[in-house]
């Protein structure tokens, strides 16, 4: 019988690059994975996205692509800096792809099954995908219905892009489990982040909610935003 070893990050494995993560999930995540990453406004989310992509550049040499709804690039790139991630070197180098669309244009795509964010992937091999968020997408749909086809839709061209795929949702409470039933239904994974209020004072704190096909944690831990972005530290904090 093959050994396990609890931190196997072999070839169907993907490292997220959250220092700690490896806690939540001991197994690790299997590549090609859809997972949502959950929270509430200012949260940690896009920070969180962006170390994931920036890990699999750094320590992978993959190509990453950022579709965005609401990060101006100028900004986002500026802000990114003072983790030392360097978006523009990497866009440069063709190892950073960063896409500004309106849900209007996704949703065209999803329609078209792809179109040139499809020609784009399988050009740049691009191995980390995230959608941040995906919350104005889902703004679309009013009718429910409709709303789960289209996500249907998109988690198949995920799925058929061979990437691992984040994609982040801007949730008011995520503690309630407000999180639209057809996407939870849907990931592979679930990932909440939380900047809650305990005895007066704010703190960061992550849970991974479920994992498909690997034992999770139950626990809720905290980190911090370092200045090398997200660190879990899950003696840092008690009670919450
Ligand atoms: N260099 C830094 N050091 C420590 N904390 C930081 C740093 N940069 C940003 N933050 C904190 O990170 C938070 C913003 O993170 P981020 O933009 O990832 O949140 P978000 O969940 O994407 O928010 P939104 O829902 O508005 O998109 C802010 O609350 C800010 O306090
Ligand atoms: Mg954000």
């Amino acid at each position: 019988m093959k050994k396990h070893h609890p931190n196997n990050n072999g070839n169907n494995k993907v490292e997220l690059g959250i220092p700690g993560f490896n806690g939540l999930v001991p197994a690790g995540i299997d590549k090609n994975s859809v997972v949502l990453a959950a929270g509430t406004a200012g949260s940690g989310k896009t920070i969180f996205a962006l170390q994931f992509l920036v890990y699999g550049i750094e320590h992978n040499n993959e190509t990453a692509m950022y579709i965005t709804f609401e990060e101006q690039k100028q900004k986002l790139y500026k802000d990114m800096m003072r983790f030392g991630w360097d978006l523009a070197k990497y866009e440069k180098a063709g190892k950073f792809i960063y896409l500004q669309y309106t849900p209007e244009q996704v949703k065209r795509l999803i329609v078209q099954g792809g179109g040139i964010i499809e020609t784009i992937i399988a050009d740049s091999k691009v191995k980390r995908l995230v959608i941040d968020s995906i919350t104005s997408f889902a703004l679309l749909y009013h009718d429910e219905l409709e709303k789960k086809e289209a996500a249907l839709k998109l988690f198949e061209l995920l799925n058929k892009w061979g990437c691992t795929s984040l994609l982040t949702s801007q949730d008011e409470s995520p503690y309630n489990g407000t999180i639209s039933a057809a996407l939870e239904f849907e990931v592979d994974g679930i990932i909440l982040i939380y900047h809650t209020k305990v005895k007066g004072k704010r703190i960061r704190a992550i849970e991974v909610l479920k994992m498909r096909g690997t034992r999770i944690s139950e626990k809720t831990v905290c980190f911090e935003i370092t200045n090398n972005g997200l660190v879990i530290r899950p003696n840092k904090c008690v009670n919450i």
